[in-house]
């Protein structure tokens, strides 16, 4: 039983990080390492780990899929009432992973999510599929729900209510993640990976590198 994880072992050799290869902002950094792995075709390079903290200080990870990216931060769709929604209003300290395994490369973003104006969020609502726009109505996310049948019968309630345009839903928005520090880690042979942070100082970044 063990074995079946103790023995699984990679050697990470496809390519090192050094200082000179960084760009001077940690968001140039990031459009390339995003580039890169949609060109590498990395099965839903934009999935991101995103982990919330709780008022009582407990941590909690999903994916969510990040829908735009300025030096302004990393922008994501959401339930505003959903556990991460709660979370995130009551304490904005966030971390972001982008696990890009194909390449061997991670990057982690630690920050604050500010949510996104409602103006924003209407623009991107409106370019949704009817279905999901519909869904976004019918799921009331991370609540408990009696059964599969009872939200099937929330989205056809909701297809009913809608027969034309579907406006966004009071408690859907979103979050900009704007960062204080963006780690670039790529991996390298005998566990001696490259991980090279950028932290924020005002206007400016420092970039410094940690042991892996
Ligand atoms: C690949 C993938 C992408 C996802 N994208 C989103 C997303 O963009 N927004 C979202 O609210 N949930 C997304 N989810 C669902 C979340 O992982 C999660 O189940 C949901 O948001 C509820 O999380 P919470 O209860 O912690 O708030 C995605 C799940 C997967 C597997």
């Amino acid at each position: 039983m063990t074995d079946q994880y103790a023995g699984l072992r990679r050697e990470y050799a496809l390519g090192g990080l050094v200082e000179e290869d960084l760009s001077p902002d940690p968001f140039a950094m990031f459009q390339r390492w995003f580039h890169d792995a949609v060109a590498a075709q990395v099965y839903e390079p934009n999935a991101m780990v995103v982990s919330s903290v709780s008022a009582e200080g407990r941590p909690s990870s999903r994916l969510v899929l990040l829908k735009g990216f300025t030096p302004a931060g990393w922008v994501f769709f959401t339930n505003l009432g959903s556990r991460k929604g709660v979370e995130l209003l009551a304490n904005p300290h966030v971390a972001l992973l982008f696990p890009w395994h194909p390449l061997e490369r991670q990057v982690r973003v630690d920050g604050r999510a500010m949510v996104l104006d409602r103006d924003e969020v209407a623009t991107y609502f409106e370019t949704r599929p009817r279905g999901s726009q519909l869904g976004a109505h019918a799921s009331h996310q991370s609540q408990e729900v009696g059964s599969r049948q009872d939200l099937d019968d929330a989205w056809a309630a909701a297809d009913a209510a809608y027969p034309d345009e579907v406006p966004v839903p009071d408690e859907w928005g979103g979050f900009r993640v704007e960062a204080d520090a963006v780690e670039f880690w790529q991996g390298r042979p005998g566990r001696m990976h490259d991980r090279l942070v950028y932290r924020r100082h005002g206007d400016s970044w420092s970039v410094h590198r940690l042991a892996p």
